[in-house]
């Protein structure tokens, strides 16, 4: 199993890469983090807590990161996931999950690298405010980590402007130091990549299906109302009907075609280019992910960007 940390800011596609990571047979959900993004960093807080109460998982430690971006002020997405991050369902306002405390959540993502010695892979959903944080006070973490994984970024193509997609957006300042860190493997799930796995009505009723049927029927409802929600957000702000792309798993299903040692047929079709970005931290094109060399040929030590990938593969994981 590959141990895991994840960064999230849940956030409807967020919830997904928590139930992936939580319950996939390839993943060791190790820790979160949670960081502001599309809600403040309270409601991403206690959307990850009750979540994890919902799914029935008591073992996960979870940190509170950052409330603010490094400069830039706060920008949330309440169109897209409702003004409490997870539009569709309301949590109960007490948690069995709590926090901890016992470190901040900069010593326990450190702490989670050292543990698993070059094994952890460090997956990120929200603004990368606390990733950048976390190797600009412990730089020497990049030569320990395995792979970093981040759900962010888009070649000419954006969701909050034309040019910017939201988690690069919500901390340019951020997303471009991670993206220029060296001596560290970084794969990004791009939008070019996640609007190519689209959770459509038919897998939507797979999972309403699903719910009918099966003894976790509970929980089954309440993704199929998370991913409706999200539906309709994404006809009402882009007039996309087809339905929502499920960003952020994708982050960490698209580790396994480096990782998953054990299915070496496994067919991913994982297609990426390496290219070295750089985020554009001011102006009007703030959050844009730019090429930052010669276009015509990749480079050895560049970011691994996702193009394609297996998407049913995906759906049957995720299903
Ligand atoms: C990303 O932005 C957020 O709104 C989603 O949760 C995802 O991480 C997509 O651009
Ligand atoms: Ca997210």
């Amino acid at each position: 199993k590959i141990p895991i940390w994840l960064d999230c800011d849940p956030g409807n596609d967020d919830v997904f890469a928590i139930l992936l990571s939580t319950f996939n047979q390839n993943f060791n959900l190790i820790g979160i983090s949670t960081v502001h993004g599309n809600a403040p960093l309270s409601m991403t807080t206690h959307n990850t807590l009750a979540l994890l109460d919902i799914l029935n998982v008591y073992h996960i430690k979870v940190y509170q990161g950052s409330e603010t971006p490094l400069i830039k002020p706060s920008h949330f997405a309440p169109q897209i996931h409702g003004s409490n991050g997870i539009g569709g369902v309301k949590f109960p306002k007490d948690t069995i999950n709590q926090l901890c405390y016992d470190v901040n959540y900069l010593q326990a993502m450190k702490q989670a690298i050292l543990n698993y010695n070059h094994k952890l892979c460090l997956i990120c959903t929200g603004p990368l405010t606390n990733v950048s944080k976390l190797f600009t006070t412990y730089p020497e973490l990049t030569s320990k980590v395995n792979l970093i994984s981040i759900m962010g970024g888009g070649l000419n193509i954006g969701n909050v402007t034309p040019y910017a997609e939201f988690n690069f957006f919500a901390d340019p300042d951020a997303a471009d130091n991670v993206l220029s860190l060296t001596g560290v493997k970084i794969n990004l799930a791009p939008l070019n990549l996640t609007h190519k796995v689209i959770a459509t009505k038919e897998i939507r009723n797979k999972i309403f299906n699903k719910s009918l049927t099966s003894k976790n029927s509970k929980f089954r409802k309440i993704f199929y109302n998370i991913l409706n929600f999200f539906s309709e957000s994404y006809k009402i702000k882009y007039g996309i009907t087809e339905g929502p792309p499920i960003h952020d798993p994708v982050a960490l299903f698209s580790i396994l075609p480096f990782l998953d040692t054990e299915n070496e047929n496994e067919d991913y079709n994982y297609q990426y280019i390496r290219k070295k970005l750089r985020v554009i931290t001011d102006g009007d094109h703030q959050g844009e992910s730019i090429i930052d060399e010669d276009e015509s040929s990749d480079t050895e030590d560049g970011i691994y960007i996702g193009q394609n990938i297996n998407v049913n593969k995906f759906w049957n994981e995720l299903l």
